[in-house]
């Protein structure tokens, strides 16, 4: 028999939109939930890709939250979840001042920037929560020269003395500042204190960047669309949700270590991605193969979300290892369910016609670029 408690039981355990229940809050309807004692959350950002998609699972688990932020950003996702959320304003460069005084089960990193802004918010939460999450990147281990690369590996400390490139130097400098923004949370916290996560490309709703959409509006539209690189040549990406659900069951089991979160589950080809992130359509599409390297990079051809041109420096990029991840419990939502629920987003309300219409226009965006690049291609080949 369907109870009361298990028609509610149910709701809250469906992704589907929370209804508000009565007066009480979403932790309170939720606390039978969770894998542990309700927490009190503090997360320094919250308010713009990953951040609403942890708090909307954290509520649902019954826990209670705090972000940190300047205030500048507003959620785009989730944002009637936003009344549960106590908001603390101020600025990691240079006033905590509404994070003295206070307590928390635990403290969630998302906006790490500056290695000094990882150290003071640990100094200052050290004795005031028990655990530290660190959100990284698995750009700690640029140049990616190699493959199966374990959370042990070797972690880019400094930029190399000799980069001369801009382009590569701010890349060099984001792997740093991420490499010796875990080692400092784990010095200042403990290592039996701190979670470390690495994301690898984060897709889903909610992304502020457009470097996933081509394949969403491309493979609906129908037409032409390009399948680059080799036929072998490896992707990995997470769906931003299922990262935010395991973060969750990690704090709530007390899981510390350093983890890459990465997706998908086992090795996927770039063509069985494309493939597979059809499978949210039924659009006829015309699959062009482009594999050949020299035209791929002559045409500035070399990333298109979650692929990268197989250059030495990025080999190992899409072959990092995900074992201890799964282990922990990370699950991945299916391809074709990605897809479509970011196409779905993409023409709601929470995507202006002005980015819509950027996405299709700007200097880099493949679909404006697509039928010169088309041409050529097919003028080189033959
Ligand atoms: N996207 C990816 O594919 C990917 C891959 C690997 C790793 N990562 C990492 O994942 C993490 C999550 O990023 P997210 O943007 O999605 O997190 P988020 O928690 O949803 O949002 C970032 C927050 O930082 C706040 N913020 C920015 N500057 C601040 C400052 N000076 N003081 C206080 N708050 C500040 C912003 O709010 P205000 O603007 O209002 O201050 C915003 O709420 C990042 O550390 C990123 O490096 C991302």
């Amino acid at each position: 028999m369907t109870t009361r408690r298990n028609f509610l039981n149910m709701l809250a355990k469906s992704s589907a939109v929370i209804p508000f229940i009565g007066t009480q809050s979403l932790a309170a309807q939720n606390s039978h939930l969770r894998n542990s004692a309700p927490l009190k959350i503090l997360i320094l950002g919250g308010t713009s890709f990953l951040g609403p998609h942890q708090i909307a699972y954290a509520l649902q688990q019954g826990h209670s939250i705090s972000t940190f932020t300047r205030g500048k950003t507003e959620p785009t996702i989730h944002k009637e979840l936003f009344k549960e959320v106590e908001q603390l304003v101020g600025d990691r460069e240079d006033n905590l001042e509404a994070l003295k005084g206070r307590r928390w089960d635990v403290v969630i990193d998302n906006s790490g920037r500056k290695v000094s802004w990882t150290k003071a918010s640990a100094e200052l939460l050290k004795d005031s929560c028990e655990l530290y999450m660190y959100i990284s990147s698995v750009s700690v281990f640029y140049p990616y020269y190699k493959a199966n690369l374990k959370e042990e590996d070797a972690l880019v400390l400094k930029v190399p003395a000799t980069t001369e490139d801009e382009d590569e130097k701010m890349t060099y400098d984001y792997g740093v500042m991420k490499a010796n923004s875990e080692n400092i949370a784990m010095e200042v916290f403990g290592k039996d204190r701190t979670i470390i996560v690495r994301p690898t490309f984060m897709t889903g709703p909610a992304d502020r960047t457009n470097r996933f959409m081509y394949w969403p509006t491309q493979l609906a539209k129908g037409g032409d669309v390009i399948i680059p690189g080799k036929e072998h040549d490896p992707v990995q990406f997470i769906d931003v949700r299922d990262i935010a659900k395991w973060m969750i069951h990690l704090i709530e089991n007390k899981t510390t270590g350093i983890f890459n979160g990465v997706g998908p589950v086992s090795r996927m080809t770039v063509p069985a991605f494309v493939y597979g992130a059809h499978a949210a359509f039924s659009s006829r599409v015309n699959f062009i193969k482009i594999d050949d390297e020299k035209f791929l990079k002559e045409n500035d051809l070399t990333f298109l979300a979650p692929w990268v041109l197989n250059m030495k420096k990025y080999y190992g990029i899409s072959r990092v290892d995900n074992s201890k991840a799964i282990e922990s419990g990370l699950r991945f939502t299916p391809l074709a369910t990605t897809v479509k629920d970011t196409y779905d987003w993409w023409y709601s309300d929470a995507v202006s016609e002005e980015r819509r219409n950027t996405f299709l226009t700007e200097e880099h965006s493949l679909v404006a670029k697509q039928k010169m690049i088309l041409q050529k291609w097919y003028a080189y080949r033959d």
